[in-house]
């Protein structure tokens, strides 16, 4: 079949929150835009942010500030972040937030009608503004009215497999409807990548199906660097029952709220996980933990310290694993979550989506008593290398915003940052796109290209035997859990790696059966491309970084180094026979005034 060709002068392609920001600044600043998604508009992970968007908006706690989140930021990423990136955002997100709000955003309100705010994990005040606990599909909802709005084309249910380049840098992108499998190409002054992240190369993970690296692998192919890849986040609190839910998110502002852990025993097990360094943030007792919860339920200041379960993600994730290996787990292999000590109309009216979850798929009255949660793969915080003001990558013409580019959370993501990550680099990416755009040449589309990614879309359909792309999802599904999670080794690494080559061997020689219609097995094999080419770039990462560090945690060498390896990204690239392969690079420098927010040392 002859591609269809639709020419715009920035393609964003991915329509969660990210893309639709980008796509909007884009068109407002003059551009015409496309905005593709490979499933239908509005389904996007930006859902499963659900707490909240963080902003030192200063509405429930006065003392709060950009340079507070910048610092909680930057100690919660294990001063691996971007700096300048770092900054932007929390001195935007505010007006992001507020802006949203402009366009029709419908927040939870202090009661003298201001945004309220809720506490998160590593957040030193309330700072999560919040719709109950569906606050990223609101903010999906009033982006998607917006774009709508102003009259951007989509294309849903179309996937992206190739980007066109050429001497010029970045040409176009070139996929197929799922619907028909009849290809499209988009001739593109610039492309904009925002497909999120990468959790389908896990068993569990909060991910849903769209989640394969697609951008990732895109931006590598077309020459792209990628950073960090490292660092993967596994949310502390994923249901783990019935089978067919293990995953879903349970989202944080559970704990936010009040939420208290504990293992079989009933011991609340936090306690003993809390860094050293930092035990001194946290309540001391559980007397001074329930008077936080109770100032906080009713909208008081307080001296009391939050409680321990609001530690970091990537600590409360290890101590669940921990909890659970060493066979104090609940019956179905995770721990246990109360928050049914408070009201139950308290707890229905803040956390609606946890109450129906647990109720509608595990027969769970939430309010009567505890969940049952373990960790899920939820958020890469690495990712294609970008340009801290604009979003653009190392190719000239391709940019990239939102969970598929790196630098922003460095070596782990506070719970909330997504949101407003995507808010503030999405509406810079998009304007700096639509920029570059007005002053590019007409894109040239090499005629070669097009044909091998038209060639390469049959290909698996015309094999007469091969492979079965659901076996080799599961195979590396099953490998990337078990060697490349939350705690790795050396030994482990390498056996992902060799298992890793052996599945790129197999799915060159894979075979989808039926017809081009709407078949899943068929749209899997790009997919499977994508997440081999990321989890390749996990391990090898995974393994160059001898040291434990956020969410990288290594068995065989569980200090942080910060001799070695405080000052380095991870940067992933493509050589030119086509391997991959792994070095260091400095860390960007920081400024002085923005070294004096950090305070100690002792982070
Ligand atoms: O737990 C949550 O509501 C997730 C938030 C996030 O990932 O930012």
């Amino acid at each position: 079949m002859k591609p269809q060709v639709r020419p715009h002068d920035v393609v964003v392609i991915g329509a969660g929150g990210a893309g639709l920001r980008a796509a909007i600044a884009a068109k407002m600043a003059g551009a015409d835009v496309g905005l593709v998604c490979k499933s239908l508009l509005g389904k996007a992970h930006t859902v499963m942010a659900e707490g909240g968007v963080a902003a030192a908006l200063a509405h429930v706690a006065p003392d709060d500030t950009w340079q507070v989140h910048f610092r909680d930021t930057m100690v919660g990423g294990k001063l691996l972040n971007n700096p300048r990136m770092a900054q932007l955002h929390a001195t935007e997100a505010p007006d992001r937030v507020r802006e949203l709000e402009g366009w029709g955003a419908v927040f939870d309100r202090t009661p003298d009608g201001r945004i309220l705010q809720r506490p998160f994990g590593g957040h030193s005040y309330p700072r999560l503004a919040h719709v109950g606990d569906r606050t990223g599909l609101e903010l999906i909802r009033t982006l998607q009215d917006r774009a709508v709005a102003l009259g951007i084309e989509v294309y849903m249910e179309c996937t992206i497999s190739r980007l066109i380049t050429g001497h010029t840098g970045v040409t176009g992108a070139f996929g197929y409807w799922r619907t028909t499998g009849q290809p499209i190409v988009f001739p593109a002054r610039a492309v904009v990548l925002a497909t999120g992240g990468i959790g389908r190369a896990f068993e569990i993970t909060s991910n849903s199906w769209e989640y394969s690296g697609d951008g990732q692998a895109l931006a590598y192919e077309a020459g792209a660097e990628l950073i960090d890849m490292e660092f993967v986040q596994f949310h502390p609190t994923g249901m783990v029952w019935p089978p067919g839910v293990r995953g879903l998110l349970v989202t944080e502002a559970v704990r936010g709220e009040g939420g208290i852990l504990r293992n079989k025993d009933g011991k609340r097990f936090m306690w003993e996980y809390l860094p050293e360094e930092r035990r001194a943030e946290y309540a001391a007792t559980d007397e001074e933990a329930a008077r936080w919860v109770t100032a906080l339920s009713e909208g008081r200041q307080t001296d009391a310290r939050r409680p321990p379960e609001l530690s970091t993600r990537d600590n409360v994730a290890r101590a669940i694993y921990t909890e659970v290996k060493d066979g104090r787990g609940s019956p179905h292999g995770g721990v246990f979550l109360d928050i049914s000590y408070l009201p139950a109309d308290t707890v229905r009216r803040k956390l609606p989506s946890m109450y129906e979850q647990f109720k509608e798929l595990a027969d769970v009255d939430i309010t009567k008593g505890p969940m049952e949660v373990g960790p899920t793969t939820h958020y890469v915080m690495g990712g294609i290398r970008v340009d801290a003001e604009t979003g653009a990558t190392g190719v000239r013409g391709l940019y990239a915003a939102g969970e598929v580019a790196g630098g922003m959370h460095g070596a782990n993501r506070l719970g909330g940052n997504s949101l407003s990550d995507l808010l503030v680099f999405g509406a810079r990416t998009g304007q700096a796109a639509a920029a570059h755009a007005a002053g590019a040449e007409d894109p040239y589309l090499d005629p070669v290209q097009v044909q091998s990614a038209t060639a390469d879309l049959t290909a698996p359909l015309e094999r007469p035997d091969g492979e079965d792309p659901y076996a080799i999802q599961r195979d590396l599904q099953e490998a990337m859990q078990r060697l490349v999670g939350i705690f790795r080794e050396e030994t482990d690494l390498d056996e992902a790696l060799v298992r890793l080559m052996d599945l790129r061997r197999r799915w060159r020689a894979v075979r989808a059966t039926g017809g081009q219609i709407y078949n899943p097995g068929w749209n899997l094999v790009f997919e499977l491309d994508h997440l081999l080419t990321v989890s390749e770039a996990i391990a090898r990462s995974a393994r160059q970084r001898t040291e434990s560090r956020g969410a990288h945690s290594r068995l065989d060498h569980p200090a942080t180094d910060d001799v070695r390896w405080a000052g380095v990204n991870s940067v992933i690239t493509r050589g030119i026979d086509g391997a991959m392969s792994v070095t260091t690079d400095p860390l960007a420098t920081m400024s002085d005034e923005l070294r004096s927010l950090l305070g100690s040392n002792d982070h």
